[in-house]
């Protein structure tokens, strides 16, 4: 398990982009945190550290927003996705390989269909631009 605890959003990306280069394919990284608990802020360091250049942005209308390089992220809104068969056609179990990162916000909602790996991220809101950040799962963290 990793702790730490960020003090601004550059901090948040700086962190994310070292976990970043710790993922390899075939990781599913799940976010549990509500809104403006940094998701979408720790997906862009993410995609950094992944060697991406595209700027990520939120998937809030597209459901899933896909960025390609050495590996290509698929990063997920599963903010109304609440049933298996939603969860089938948003093709996140077609996406599920080794040359893929996905990256999941709101992943509360699909918790009984995440694969045994998952690596979870825990965002809290400690103060406006305080969060305690826990990652857990997977060997690497
Ligand atoms: N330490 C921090 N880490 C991440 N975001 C922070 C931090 N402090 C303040 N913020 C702000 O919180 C908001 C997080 O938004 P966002 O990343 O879109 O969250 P979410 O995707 O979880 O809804 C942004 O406005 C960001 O500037
Ligand atoms: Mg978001």
């Amino acid at each position: 398990m990793s702790k730490a605890i960020t003090c601004s959003p550059e901090e948040t990306i700086e962190y994310a982009k070292a976990v970043g280069q710790r993922l390899r394919g075939g990781d599913v990284v799940a976010f549990i945190g509500g809104l403006g608990a940094g998701k979408t802020t720790f997906t862009r360091g993410l995609a950094v550290g992944l060697g991406l250049e595209d700027d990520v942005s939120s998937p809030t209308f597209s459901l899933v927003n896909e960025y390609r390089g050495k590996l290509t992220l698929y990063h997920f809104d599963m903010y109304r996705i609440t049933s298996s068969d939603e969860l089938e056609t948003t093709g996140f179990f077609d996406y599920m390989n080794n040359e893929s990162v996905i990256v999941v916000e709101w992943s509360e909602n699909i918790s009984d269909w995440l694969p045994d790996e998952t690596i979870f991220i825990t965002l809290k809101i400690l103060d406006e631009n305080t969060r305690g950040i826990e990652i857990q799962g997977g060997d690497r963290f």
